[in-house]
């Protein structure tokens, strides 16, 4: 019988890719791409789908691949897949739950401390000859109330990690975990409590309806003058147009973000805007985009907080799991709409 294919869109090292192919090949032929997928680079006999978020799942790319039984999300947000076109064709899509909440915690982290003391700002200044401190005077975290929107693994790991710092930690979920509040000594409030009184808000919520564009001009609003924003989580969860407002409005003194609203365009703006293939409401928030990437105020990652060897590996691993358990019809990791 012929072996299913597998094919991969991934940019990764190439030990990884080997790593990966070692892995599969006796039951499968392994396909790895270096790109992101598109309706364009697909391949129809493709029967197991293995992406990063970067590639969009979407229901015309699903629709061009009339074999696929599977997808493989190599990613634990899975906001780039068309479940409900998934489901409509009994395509069962897997995610890893959980390989780096410590990774991206520890990058959370890392983004809070850098805007704090104006890392990125000093690094350029003496790379660009310059061994001068004055009008990089920052800020201690100690006493400050750092506001954390989504204590799941991520969020609860940044609460942890701060602690050290010695600041006042409050929170807002929807579902409050109670005992781990009474472990972390922290307190959870109101949403509405949360923009008023804290001094640095870190988000670490999904992208669903109800928390697209959370940051917006009417919350903006509400915050503390000075505060600073950190995203690790989605971009959809900032108006991009919104954050650029409230920096120069100067309530928001610094923000830094793993992930941008749209960033799957961010690449192509200018050639997307040429060709009139996105609308003009995503040529917008492409274009506040890179005004907030070239803003002084900003720091902006290429969406890798995940990225650390270790949890690279673990997801490799996971989604090797996932892919031989479903084959062997006891699937694991299964996401659902
Ligand atoms: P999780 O599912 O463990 O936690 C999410 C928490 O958000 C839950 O406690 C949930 O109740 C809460 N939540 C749901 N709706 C909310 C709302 N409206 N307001 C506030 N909180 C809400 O997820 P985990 O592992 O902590 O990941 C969080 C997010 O981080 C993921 O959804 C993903 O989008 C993002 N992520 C980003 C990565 C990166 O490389 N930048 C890597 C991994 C995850």
């Amino acid at each position: 019988m012929k072996k299913p294919l597998c094919s991969f869109y991934l940019s990764l090292t190439p030990d990884l890719h080997q790593h990966l192919k070692q892995k599969l090949q006796r039951a499968y032929r392994v396909d790895i791409s270096q790109d992101t997928l598109t309706t364009n680079n697909l391949n129809k006999n493709t029967e197991i789908l293995g992406t990063f978020v970067d590639s969009k799942i979407s229901k015309a790319v699903i629709k061009k691949l009339p074999k696929l039984r599977l997808i493989v999300s190599l990613s634990t947000g899975y906001d780039h897949i068309d479940l409900k076109a998934a489901k409509r064709r009994s395509i069962t899509v897997c995610n890893v739950p959980s390989y780096g909440e410590r990774t991206v915690a520890e990058f959370a982290v890392g983004l809070t401390l850098s805007l704090s003391r104006k890392l990125h700002k000093a690094v350029r200044r003496v790379k660009a000859g310059e061994f001068d401190y004055h009008g990089l005077r920052g800020f201690d975290l100690y006493e400050k109330t750092i506001g954390i929107i989504g204590t799941g693994k991520i969020g609860s790991n940044v609460i942890r990690m701060l602690q050290g710092f010695g600041a006042h930690i409050i929170a807002y979920d929807p579902f409050p975990n109670k005992a781990l509040e009474k472990e972390l000594h922290f307190t959870y409030v109101p949403l509405s409590k949360l923009w008023k009184t804290s001094d640095i808000i870190s988000l670490h919520a999904p992208l669903t309806k109800k928390t697209h564009h959370l940051v917006n001009k009417k919350t903006i609003s509400s915050m503390k003058s000075g505060v600073s924003i950190i995203n690790t989580s989605r971009g959809g969860l900032i108006s991009s147009e919104a954050l650029l407002w409230g920096i120069e409005s100067g309530i928001i003194e610094g923000a830094a973000l793993d992930v941008l609203e749209q960033e799957d365009l961010l690449e192509d703006t200018f050639r997307l805007i040429e060709k009139k293939t996105c609308s003009p409401k995503e040529a917008r928030i492409c274009l506040m985009n890179n005004i907030i990437i070239d803003h002084p105020k900003t720091i902006v990652t290429p969406h890798l907080a995940f990225n650390s060897k270790e949890a690279v590996l673990r997801i490799i691993d996971t989604s090797i799991k996932n892919i031989t358990s479903f084959t062997k019809g006891n699937p694991q990791n299964i996401v659902t709409l």
